[in-house]
């Protein structure tokens, strides 16, 4: 059997808006593996958006939800997945044991200018404030729960080839 950390798989963990789902979309292609935004599992097979799931059912329900579709992504192999900003809180054990873990950090000012609030719950009422209390809430736990820490401040492709090449030295050893 295939120890589960050699299984091929990929995590982006970070902040909201550092870029996850874009980048680790196109790593994906780079890499000719199959991709997967949790947050959009979630949404899918909840038949609700985040915001609603977040309105109807508060956030505990949405980790249990996000757990649940994390446990079930990661049984997979030679897949790319996007995590939401907050699944490294309760779920940095089950990353770090079934994926090679990216934390994709990128500057607090570059991700307050350019994100989209209004689709983040936890975010939407002061962007601004919020990310940065986000960020000192959790910093220690992607730093902690990550095997790399690659930064996306330079572009996309700069942060795509960053990854592409980690991936590729980690798991071809
Ligand atoms: C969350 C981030 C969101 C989404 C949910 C909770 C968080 O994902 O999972 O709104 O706790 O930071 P993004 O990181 O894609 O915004």
């Amino acid at each position: 059997m295939i120890p589960a950390k050699k299984r091929g798989n990929l995590v982006l963990t970070g902040m909201p808006g550092s870029g996850k789902s874009t980048v680790s979309r196109r790593v994906a292609k780079a890499l000719n593996r199959e991709w997967y935004d949790a947050d959009a599992v979630i949404e899918k097979e909840a038949g609700l958006s985040i915001t609603e799931i977040f309105e109807k059912f508060g956030e505990d329900y949405f980790r249990a939800l996000e757990t649940k579709c994390l446990i079930k992504l990661l049984m997979r192999e030679n897949t790319v997945i996007a995590t939401g900003g907050g699944a490294i809180l309760n779920n940095a054990g089950l990353l770090k044991e079934n994926a090679l873990v990216v934390y994709l950090e990128r500057d607090l000012e570059g991700i307050i200018s350019t994100m989209k609030a209004e689709k983040r719950p936890l975010v939407k009422d002061n962007p601004g404030m919020r990310i940065r209390e986000l960020y000192e809430k959790r910093k220690s736990f992607y730093e902690s729960g990550c095997d790399i820490l690659i930064t996306n401040n330079a572009g996309l492709n700069d942060a795509v080839k960053k990854i592409t090449e980690a991936y590729y030295a980690y798991f071809s050893n």
